[in-house]
């Protein structure tokens, strides 16, 4: 009888030291490590509440050992002039400093939200949808759809238009700024900017389902140039291989049930001129929308939505069965034999 339970707290140790690693790992994305000034403010006033909280902690701290030492010394006694003073103490300590602390504390949290909330100006736009457990990324006008990492230029104020295609999502990148939730039949705007080139890692921070730990994205940030390098490469449809393992791969892709759900611009998703907006009122191009568009796959950094590495071991593992690596994300096993998925496996690899 005594197993299970053995077995049981072993688990939760082991649960307990993977979140303290977890809480340790120098890449987990902090809001104490500020990257743009956003959170830069969050952070100031995250601070400001932890100083002033501490402070208070310890005040009351020390009033309580006294009074605690008073009464051992039976020294609680009420002498003359002492009840009126502590008639202040209440009325200062329990009454005008929470009052005061509070309102300035309300007045800055009014004027960081007015700060945060206030339109970049006619900038960058970008197009979020979150989706059970992805981030469907688009740039409007620019033919541009991509999945789970957002590419902004550094050094500039982004807008980010925000909706849902089924559940609540929350749309947070704690280095960069604070959340934003993600509506079904309503869109949402939040900026977001980077000081400098990084990739900055941004968490799903609203319980969506199952695999909402898993609902992981990247926020690159990179410089002008390099940016303007990744938009045009990113607007190019994939240039068809003529021969070899890469277009086996294809006619793989093209033949199996992938092509169904994931789209490759170019190949059977054709991205009409100007679309961009297909989620916010104009309807999709095709159907081969249900799943990350993977025209660019190659040059991703995650598969299954920060799931594992992208690299072609892991890729292999989630075609031939995703569910072991993200237990019920919508993608079924894929059933191919090897010689096909070497071969789709260099083909989607090749797709950058
Ligand atoms: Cu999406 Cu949690």
């Amino acid at each position: 009888m005594a197993k299970p339970r053995r077995g049981l707290a072993v688990r939760a140790a082991l649960v307990a030291s993977g979140l303290v690693a977890g809480a340790c790992t120098s890449d987990a994305p902090a809001i104490t490590r500020p990257a743009g000034p956003g959170a830069a403010r969050i952070n100031t006033l995250w601070w400001l509440m932890f100083a002033i909280s501490a402070a208070v902690i310890v005040v009351i701290g020390v009033m309580v050992l006294l009074s605690i030492r008073a009464a051992r010394r039976r020294t609680l006694a009420v002498r003359d002039g002492e009840e009126r003073w502590q008639k202040r103490l209440v009325v200062i300590g329990g009454v005008v400093f929470p009052v005061v602390v509070l309102t300035t504390l309300w007045v800055l949290v009014l004027q960081d939200m007015r700060a945060l909330s206030a339109p970049p100006g006619r900038r960058l736009t970008v197009d979020v949808v979150g989706h059970q457990w992805w981030w469907e990324v688009r740039y409007p006008g620019q033919h541009i759809v991509t999945a789970n990492e957002v590419h902004i230029p550094a050094g500039q104020p982004v807008e980010i238009r925000l909706t849902t295609e089924d559940v609540l999502h929350s749309f947070w990148v704690p280095q960069l700024t604070g959340k934003t939730d993600l509506i079904a039949g309503k869109v949402n705007h939040m900026t977001v900017e980077a000081d400098h080139p990084g990739v900055y890692r941004g968490q799903c921070a609203e319980f969506c389902g199952l695999q909402h730990a898993l609902m992981i994205f990247y926020v690159v940030a990179q410089s002008p140039s390099d940016f303007r390098t990744w938009i045009s490469n990113e607007s190019r449809s994939e240039s068809t291989p003529s021969s070899g393992l890469v277009a086996e791969g294809r006619q793989a892709f093209l033949a199996s049930a992938c092509s169904a759900c994931h789209a490759v611009q170019g190949v059977n998703e054709p991205l009409p001129p100007g679309s961009g907006l297909s989620r916010f009122g104009i309807p999709p191009p095709s159907t081969a929308v249900y799943a990350p568009d993977l025209t660019h796959f190659g040059s991703r950094v995650s598969i299954g939505a920060g799931a594992v590495p992208n690299n072609r071991g892991n890729l292999a593992g989630w075609v031939i069965d995703s569910q072991s690596i993200k237990p019920g994300n919508y993608m079924p096993p894929i059933q191919l034999d090897p010689k096909d998925l070497q071969a789709l496996i260099a083909y989607l690899e090749s797709l950058k």
